[in-house]
């Protein structure tokens, strides 16, 4: 007896959760009740979006007048050959060079940002120029070997033939990381090309590439 007490009971509560099913009938389209959505909305607006707490009424404001953004330290050159002329007699990388950490960094900045173009070790033989990208000129037996350090930069910034600009992607501190990078590619290419002779190895100031010394001429 208590048995089909039981199923009744079960078969009433079956009735009354498939009623309440329908009369809530739940649309997969609509989102769900939210239940203490304390954190659910933050007062931060979107950078693009629109805020209150502005005259005009933007979220993301211009810098103010007279200002800098940090690392966004603007060259005041033209994208023009006499201008990468001019920049390599005027800027002067701020990495000393016997600074590992940083061009540690800058052959990160160079893996993900030249490597495919440029070649792992400098040689314009990255994997791109297998399909269909013009190789670039060798770092190693190129005309960059003899350019300045700023000429290199003004390269970097307002690209150069078929390179592109970088200034946008990469702050000056990378780039001029990348620069340090490229010219320690182009140390162990010099060093590489030198026959395996005794004075090599007696004389290593030797094996350096001609450019970096030159450039610390006054
Ligand atoms: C999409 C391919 C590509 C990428 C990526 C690229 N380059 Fe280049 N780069 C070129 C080409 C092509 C040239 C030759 C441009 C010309 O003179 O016509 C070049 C030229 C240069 C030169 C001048 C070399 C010379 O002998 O005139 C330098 C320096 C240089 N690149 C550095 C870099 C560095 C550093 C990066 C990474 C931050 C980089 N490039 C990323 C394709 C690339």
């Amino acid at each position: 007896m208590t048995l089909s007490r039981v199923n009744v009971a079960l078969s009433v509560l079956l009735a009354a959760m498939l009623l309440a099913a329908w009369a809530i009938r739940v649309d997969p389209q609509t989102p769900n009740w939210e239940f203490l959505p304390d954190m659910q909305y933050s007062p931060a607006p979107e950078a693009l979006g629109s805020s209150g707490s502005f005259p005009d009424g933007r979220a993301w404001q211009p810098s103010p007048a007279e200002t800098i953004a940090r690392e966004q330290m603007p060259l005041h050159y033209a994208a023009t050959a006499a201008d990468a002329i001019r920049a390599g007699e005027e800027l002067v990388s701020p990495i000393a060079k016997d600074d590992a950490k940083a061009r540690a960094a800058g052959a990160a900045v160079y893996r993900v940002n030249c490597a495919m173009c440029h070649g792992p070790q400098g040689h314009g033989d990255g994997p791109s120029t297998k399909r269909g990208v013009p190789p670039p000129p060798s770092f190693i037996t190129g005309k960059s070997v003899q350019m300045k350090d700023g000429q290199l930069m003004h390269v970097l910034t307002y690209g150069q033939g078929g390179m592109a600009p970088f200034g946008t992607q990469l702050t000056i501190g990378e780039r001029w990381q990348a620069i340090a990078y490229v010219r320690e590619l182009q140390a162990q290419g010099a060093a590489a090309a030198q026959p395996a002779a005794a004075p090599a190895v007696t004389e290593p100031t030797n094996v350096s590439p001609a450019a970096p010394s030159e450039r610390d001429k006054p």
